[in-house]
């Protein structure tokens, strides 16, 4: 069976991306399988080049093809943050809880309408014959001022989806990869999948 690696160690992204790639019919191995493979930089500013920085160095160190994921939520009235920094955003080695509690007090008081906010998610897939093949998809949606639901990861709890009534973590895997940023990135580049592993 051919092979894939994503090239990411946060095993809520993996759970996700696995579900989306279950029926390409390839062998997909996280990051956790190389543990050779040290900390890659997250250093180019932008999630489109971080995800590719993560697949460069995942396929230079396997030989194998590797798909990143970089995500960032942007709050508008926040001028886009925390962005690309969404994983740091209350310090280096911060939790998904520190990350949310420091979002939510920076919103305090804003009312609704400066509530809007958007996750945007790159993937980039790189391959000896094809080079590397980036797509993007956006979920938009506001925060509330609590937190909400106990699935998912990250900022889910108080993220949600423009026309849905529940937050990202109060959906199952299946729903939440429908409409959301990753899932929707996905859609775009199955296709470009199925075409490299047919
Ligand atoms: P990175 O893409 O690994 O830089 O992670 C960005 C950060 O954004 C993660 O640490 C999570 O806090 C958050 N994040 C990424 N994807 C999602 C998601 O699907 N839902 C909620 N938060 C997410």
């Amino acid at each position: 069976m051919k092979k894939l690696v994503l090239a990411t160690r946060n095993r809520d992204k993996v759970r996700e991306i696995s579900a989306l790639l279950s029926d390409l019919g390839v062998e997909v191995l996280a990051l956790d399988a190389f543990p050779q493979i040290g900390p890659i930089a997250e250093d180019s500013g932008t999630l489109e080049g971080n995800a590719l920085l993560k697949a460069e160095a995942v396929r230079r160190a396997t030989g194998l093809p590797a798909l990143g994921d970089d995500t960032g939520l942007e709050v508008h009235s926040l001028y886009g943050e925390p962005g690309v920094y969404s994983s740091r955003y209350s310090g280096e080695h911060a939790t998904y809880a520190e990350n949310v509690s420091k979002l939510l007090a920076a919103m305090k008081s804003f009312p609704p309408r400066r509530r809007a906010a958007r996750f945007r998610c790159a993937l980039v897939f790189v391959a000896p014959e094809i080079g590397a093949r980036t797509v993007e998809g956006v979920c938009r949606g506001s925060i509330l001022e609590e937190p909400r639901g106990t699935r998912g990861f990250g900022y889910d709890p108080v993220f949600l989806p423009k026309g849905f009534g529940k937050t990202l973590a109060e959906m199952d895997l299946s729903l939440k990869n429908k409409l959301s940023h990753r899932g929707l990135a996905m859609k775009e580049m199955l296709p470009i999948l199925r075409e490299y592993f047919k």
